[in-house]
């Protein structure tokens, strides 16, 4: 079946949320984790490891070292934790699935970080103090495009696709607008995603999208490319670059 196909997403969803044998914690990077039910499950899926890659967590090449992270859909909360972890001195971890905030609690809790975490429920950026900005802005999305008139049926799928790319728009809209002078708004993408989609929404929303970062991953039968994408706005006052059909530019790593 073709690697975006939304409908494998979903039953990729149904399997993880309705697996008898889902733990109740799991392992990752060297670290125990609360897992909470209805909430993305690290265990069923090669892309929050990705995301620890990516950010360059645990290594040399640590995007958000310092400062404040923003981190929108937590799930579990690994990654907001690990930036605590990693030096982040403020971290508000955010997910429209109250499971997940509650999950996100535990887990800052579990590894003695709840002073540096904070976990709260909001609809992107809607429920945020309008004047909070950070550092780091980050979400790694629900990337897969399903079919504007698509309804979620549990809170699990809504972890997994985005219905017309309605909140992937908004995010790139938005995420720029959240940013300290000089911090970075970054989306954690993949080839599961329509990156031609992705662009075109850059475009009505004036956004730059760079590749930060990439990473193949081999998941059952699939070869999956995680991708760092910063989002800027675009400079208006100078030409356009025509649009290649996929965002595009520098490349680092693999
Ligand atoms: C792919 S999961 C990532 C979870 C976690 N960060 C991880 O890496 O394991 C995407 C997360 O985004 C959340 N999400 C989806 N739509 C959202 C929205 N409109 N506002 C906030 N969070 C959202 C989902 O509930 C889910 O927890």
């Amino acid at each position: 079946m073709e690697i975006r196909s939304y409908a494998q997403s979903l039953q990729r969803s149904r399997a993880a949320r309705d697996d008898s044998r889902r733990p109740d914690s799991f392992r990752l990077r060297g670290r125990e984790w609360t897992l909470l039910p209805d909430v993305f499950a690290p265990p069923y899926t090669t892309s929050t490891d990705a995301a620890m890659e990516l950010l360059g967590f645990h290594e040399a090449h640590q995007l958000a070292r310092h400062g404040s992270f923003l981190e929108i859909g937590c799930g579990t909360g690994v990654i907001a934790v690990n930036a605590a972890l990693g030096g982040c001195e403020r971290v508000l971890a955010t997910d429209i699935n109250p499971l997940a905030v509650r999950n996100t609690a535990l887990n800052a809790k579990r590894h003695g970080v709840a002073d540096r975490v904070c976990a709260q429920q909001s609809d992107l950026f809607d429920d945020l103090d309008p004047h909070a900005r950070f550092d780091t802005v980050y979400w790694h999305s629900n990337f897969v495009l399903a079919p504007s008139d698509y309804r979620y049926t549990s809170l699990h799928e809504q972890a997994y696709v985005d219905p017309g790319y309605a909140a992937h728009r908004r995010y790139l809209d938005q995420a720029p607008l959240w940013t300290t002078k000089g911090g970075r708004a970054l989306l954690q993408f993949s080839n599961r995603g329509d990156l031609e989609s992705l662009s075109a929404l850059a475009d009505e929303t004036e956004r730059e999208l760079s590749i930060v970062r990439s990473l193949h991953v081999e998941e059952g039968q699939d070869t999956i490319e995680y991708l760092l994408i910063e989002i800027a706005r675009r400079d208006t006052s100078s030409p356009r670059p025509q649009r290649a059909g996929a965002a595009t530019s520098s490349r680092q790593g693999s």
